[in-house]
């Protein structure tokens, strides 16, 4: 068995290792993708350094870096891969990627290096000669490796090394010799997909303790049996936070189970400043929480908290043997797939782990306040703006602004059938604006008697104050002849 922290880099098996080249570089890529059958190797190649900077196999390339020879650099679309500067990733953070000012050299570099690391495991993992998979007790690996989430983020060198080392240690699903009906296979067709609808990422009314408990002993009384209230943090339209800590002494109470939906709210747990939000959550008895919302994990990765120590293997486990046996040489405690409702599932939860490691908690906590901070910006902005009228009273608690914009044409009006009529059509149709010039795009929708109103949320951490004042100046520009 091969140490761990030894030959991440190695092409082939691990005892192939002899060749001391760092196949970290593009030479060495290279020269392993040319063994490949069909020129598929050298067309990677190529589509990777283009075919003016294919690496020789003399290595002549080594010295890109030296002035002298580099090519001067003549592609119209920036920034290309000539660009790539001396990058030490020892001192970068991912604040240092986009949408960061000036980030797209880093993000560019970091990325290739990304693609180098996958490209590498694809091409192992379809080498016969390479073991389908490295095997380390999770205990070995516990000990070996630090995976450890903290407040302060860990380098970009750092997360590729966690990139290397999950792969050197996953199982290489896509061995031809790797045999399971579920996660075997690697398509390369759909592994783009995959990657291009993960880059394209598509993803107040509150509850009143009183009427709860109001309603659950009428339902008492008339023979059924309450057994569960779901509260939720975060609203999907207004943002609203549900008073968790009086909604759970009523379910305390009453023996009731007390879930929370925080797929929305439930990123405001790193925020110090706003945490407060759900206080009462850490007296669930479940919890649903959608990292791909408010935290901006790529889609999907969604979390079923439970209180309760094994009750997810106790309600869900189906001891399928032809599935799980229990008779392996490892600790069965890392085998997760008895627990849950779903037997295929994508391992969402590494995207959460290795953001959370680059951005730290501080990180987290950082981009969420400025979500919630653009979002008060828009609030001041509008609330007595011409023009503007909001669809509840008060400071939104979470990132959700909900307003109409009321064009010239109808704020003389008075506030009659007629109006609403109007007023209904205003937002639909600057959005279908908007879509058309493709300049910005805004949510809108009813709610109960509330006609058609502009629903803004920010989970964008990209988004700045320039692009709040365009949004505004957009709507009026789209809207004013309505
Ligand atoms: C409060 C709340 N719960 C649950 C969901 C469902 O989210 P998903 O389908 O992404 O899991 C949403 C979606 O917006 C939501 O706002």
């Amino acid at each position: 068995m091969a140490t761990p922290g030894s030959g991440f880099w190695s092409f082939g098996s691990e005892e192939r290792s002899g060749e001391a080249e760092n196949p970290g570089t593009a030479k060495a890529w290279c020269q392993a993708a040319q063994k490949f059958t069909g020129g598929i190797g050298t067309k990677l190649c190529a589509l990777l350094y283009g075919d003016g900077e294919k690496p020789t196999e003399t290595g002549a390339k080594e010295d890109l870096d030296s002035a002298e020879k580099a090519p001067a650099c003549t592609c119209t679309d920036k920034p290309c891969s000539c660009q790539r500067a001396d990058i030490n990733y020892a001192f970068l953070h991912s604040t240092d990627l986009l949408p960061a000012c000036n980030g797209e050299i880093t993000t560019l570099s970091f990325l290739q290096d990304v693609m180098d690391i996958l490209l590498q495991y694809v091409v192992k993992s379809f080498d016969r000669s390479t073991k389908v998979i490295d095997f380390h007790y999770p205990n070995e690996l516990l000990q070996e490796y630090n995976w450890e989430l903290a407040d302060q983020p860990q380098t970009l060198e750092e997360i590729l090394l966690n990139c290397r080392t999950t792969l050197k240690y996953a199982i290489k699903t896509g061995h031809p010799r790797y045999f399971n009906q579920l996660s075997t296979g690697l398509d390369m067709v759909g592994l783009a997909a995959d990657w291009l609808t993960s880059t394209a990422n598509t993803n107040i009314g509150k509850m009143i303790p009183s009427d709860l408990e109001r309603r659950i002993i009428e339902a008492k009384q008339k023979g059924f049996v309450p057994f569960l209230v779901s509260a939720t943090a975060g609203t999907t339209v207004y943002g609203a936070f549900d008073p968790l800590l009086a909604i759970a002494d009523i379910c305390k109470k009453y023996k009731i189970w007390m879930h929370v939906d925080a797929a929305w709210g439930g990123g405001l747990l790193m925020s110090r400043k706003h945490k407060w939000k759900l206080n009462g959550v850490e007296r669930a008895n479940s919890v649903t929480w959608n990292p791909h919302k408010m935290m901006g994990v790529p889609l999907q990765c969604s979390a079923l908290l439970v209180r309760e120590e094994g009750l997810m293997q106790s309600c869900n486990q189906m001891h399928a043997s032809y599935l799980f046996q229990q008779d392996k040489h490892y600790d069965l405690s890392y085998d997760t797939g008895d627990k849950a409702l779903q037997c295929g599932r994508h391992v969402d939860v590494f995207k959460l782990w290795l953001m959370w490691r680059a951005k730290g908690t501080t990180g987290f906590e950082a981009q969420i306040d400025k979500c919630l901070e653009l979002a008060e910006y828009l609030y001041n902005k509008i609330k007595n703006r011409e023009g503007y009228e909001m669809v509840f009273d008060g400071k939104p608690q979470h990132t959700n602004v909900c307003f109409w914009y009321v064009p010239p044409s109808l704020r003389s009006m008075e506030d009659n059938e007629e109006r609403m009529n109007r007023l209904l059509k205003v937002a639909p149709v600057i959005k279908a604006r908007m879509m058309e010039y493709g300049t910005t795009m805004v949510s809108y929708q009813p709610l109960g008697d509330k006609v058609n109103f502009f629903r803004m949320v920010i989970s964008n951490p990209a988004a700045t104050h320039q692009d709040i004042d365009f949004l505004i100046e957009e709507i009026e520009r789209l809207g004013q002849d309505l």
